[in-house]
């Protein structure tokens, strides 16, 4: 197979869209020079089930899903029927709706810190949320992080520029990383900062599944220095397990923080944690107009209900694990330096040959190509699945892998990766902000 993709009304809508829009889009993990550009779409026409269709009429199995929020699958009845309900009443007012109650009754039944709970709108705004809820419980302003936590300038203030330029200097220092799964280094800059933390934020999700005791030893921590534990399961939430990576490992955090599956795509965000620490938001200056939004708050209800009444999380892990093995089989058996790796419903995979400019080609290949057979990746993953990924659908994506990976070693071998690309300028990587 080597005749290109058809992307061109996608590279049209792109090209305008550079003139209007800064940076193209409005989620940087969702620029098209991230993908393969010229030779992976753009932009989508419509979406069934795990499919997508783009503008071209190209039809896909997509595995990029939003970059998460999809759990059940695009236009899954339940919770269509029930935003479409909703519709039909109102979408927001002056007076507060019911559905916060009942949304806030089933996350509360559903994910274990849960005492209490504030709706927001997406990551970045409860991770925020958070922070401002923990220093001002604790009183303290150093908090110590590992991972992604959104665009907020609490957060930003770790980057540099450019990605980092106009946050005030007066708030860089107060964040501090430290390697997810080293507790030592946590140990060490809780002991730096001693009486100074307010908290300590991380993601479980990732490249590779972090250790039991080290999910255990952090909480310990935590407990021994004083300062709150803070899971931000923006990735993790609703997807590891149904209450979030806390019931997954057993360990519950003070505070936490849900976004992309609660909702199954509608924007919708939750902050929760404990009672005591939670109700320090009532003082705070934490709102917003479209809090309590009635068609997310509707389609949230409607997933929690379909996440307890059907084997949504058994199917994505069973299917996120026949991915990951296949993956790797496959590449073992086409003898390609690959491997896909990490909690297997949120893998991640990465070629592993000594030269990291051979990697990022191979990897543009690897998208091009299965995008041309009818499946999209993500750079590097995270790799999502859904309850809406069948057997048919898992089967066709590892038969197409299995096409790519022969023509990746044999492009390999003959060390022409370079020139099978169809791209219009290849990313040597791509960096997440
Ligand atoms: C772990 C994690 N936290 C926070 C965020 C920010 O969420 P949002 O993009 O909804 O602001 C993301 C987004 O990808 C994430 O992966």
């Amino acid at each position: 197979m080597s005749d290109c993709l058809n992307v061109s009304k996608s590279m049209e809508l792109w090209g305008r869209a550079l003139e209007l829009i800064p940076g193209g889009c409005q989620t940087a993990s969702k620029r098209a020079p991230a993908y393969a550009l010229g030779a992976y779409p753009v932009y989508v026409d419509r979406s069934a089930g795990c499919r997508v269709w783009d503008v071209d009429g190209n039809e896909y199995i997509d595995y990029v899903l939003g970059l998460g929020p999809i759990t059940l699958g695009y236009c899954y009845p339940a919770v269509d029927d029930a935003i479409r309900e909703q519709l039909a009443r109102g979408i927001i007012w002056g007076l507060n709706s019911p559905l916060e109650i009942e949304c806030a009754e089933r996350m509360q039944e559903m994910v274990p810190c849960c005492e209490m709970v504030r709706f927001l709108k997406g990551g970045a705004e409860v991770t925020a949320a958070a922070a401002r809820i923990a220093r001002a419980y604790t009183g303290k302003e150093i908090i110590l992080n590992s991972g992604y936590r959104g665009w907020a300038d609490v957060w930003t203030a770790q980057h540099e520029p450019p990605s980092g330029a106009g946050v005030p200097e007066c708030l860089r220092g107060l964040v501090k990383a430290f390697p997810r799964d080293d507790l030592d280094a946590l140990r060490a800059l809780l002991t730096k900062w001693k009486g100074k933390v307010a908290a300590v934020f991380v993601d479980e999700a990732g490249g590779s599944e972090a250790p039991r005791e080290v999910v255990q030893g952090r909480r310990e921590l935590c407990d021994e220095f004083g300062v709150l534990l803070c899971y931000d399961e923006i990735v993790t939430g609703f997807r590891m397990a149904p209450g979030g990576a806390q019931e997954y490992y057993g360990v519950t955090p003070d505070l936490a923080c849900f976004a992309k599956g609660i909702a199954n795509g509608m924007p919708l965000a939750a902050v929760c944690g404990k009672r005591e620490v939670m109700q320090t938001a009532t003082d705070l200056l934490i709102s917003i107009t479209y809090g309590g939004e009635a068609l997310s708050l509707a389609a949230a209800c409607a997933c929690m209900k379909e996440y307890r009444s059907k084997p949504v999380h058994d199917t994505i892990r069973a299917q996120g694990q026949k991915l990951v093995d296949g993956f790797n089989a496959i590449a073992a058996r086409h003898g390609v330096q690959f491997a896909a790796s990490g909690p297997v419903m949120m893998c991640q995979y990465a070629f592993g040959y000594d030269d990291p400019g051979l990697n990022a080609d191979c990897m543009t290949l690897l998208l091009q190509e299965m995008a041309k057979r009818g499946v999209l990746l993500r750079r590097g993953g995270l790799l999502f699945v859904t309850y809406s990924h069948d057997d048919e659908a898992v089967a066709a994506t590892l038969a197409a892998l299995d096409e790519v990976m022969a023509l990746i070693r044999a492009a390999v071998d003959a060390g022409d990766v370079k020139t099978r690309l169809e791209v219009q300028n290849v990313v040597e990587s791509f960096r997440r902000f």
